[in-house]
């Protein structure tokens, strides 16, 4: 089966959202990308899932680098920039720059990185899998930072939002008795 974009099943789903920067033959670019995965603590490995035709597919093929930015709240206007319309038509960068947003240049490899994302990743390609109408490209973190002051910026049911409250973990009677129900079916 399919499960299309905006479709009930798609929108049950809570992601992050990367900008993935790039360069190559469309220029510096910039990419809104919620399919954006922490996938190995050492080395530390970043997956973003590429549509085929996108400028971002055929500069991370041409170039084997590119940023991942995750967006902070702050960022949703980013986002909806990089995420309408392909860098292979228009300047996103420069768009989002008269609109107030900064960038500068990353420091170990050839993208421009924006400025107030939650956290910046720049990244060496480590392999690609295909998968169905997406290459899901595998980046090697070779630098690495955090703005603590930024908060992540969610995304879900096709909307942005921003986590409010953090919920209860298992109270400490509930965590004993899952205690207990453990040692009673130890295999
Ligand atoms: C919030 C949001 C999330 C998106 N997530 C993805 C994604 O995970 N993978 C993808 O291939 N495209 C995703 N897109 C679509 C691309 O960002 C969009 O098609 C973009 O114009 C491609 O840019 P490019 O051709 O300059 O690379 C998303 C768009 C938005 C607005």
């Amino acid at each position: 089966m399919n499960i299309p974009w905006g479709s009930d099943i798609a929108n049950r789903f809570i992601t992050n959202i990367g900008l993935v920067t790039t360069n190559g033959i469309h220029g510096h670019n910039i990419m809104a990308c919620e399919w954006t995965f922490h996938l190995s603590y050492g080395p530390a490995l970043i997956g973003v899932s590429v549509n085929q035709r996108h400028a971002t597919h055929i500069h991370i093929r041409e170039t084997k680098e590119f940023g991942v930015c995750i967006a902070s709240i702050n960022q949703s206007m980013l986002s909806s920039i990089a995420g309408r319309g392909s860098g292979k038509m228009f300047d996103k960068i420069k768009v989002a720059e008269k609109l107030g947003f900064k960038f500068s240049p990353a420091k170990s490899i050839n993208v421009m990185m924006p400025e107030g994302s939650a956290v910046n990743l720049e990244c060496k390609l480590f392999s690609e899998i295909a998968l169905g109408d997406h290459t899901l490209f595998v980046g090697e973190v070779i630098e690495g930072s955090v703005n603590p002051q930024e908060k992540p910026l969610a995304y879900h049911s096709g909307r942005y939002w921003d986590m409010v409250a953090a919920q209860e973990k298992p109270s400490a009677e509930v965590r004993e008795k899952i205690k207990m129900l453990i040692e009673q079916h130890v295999k």
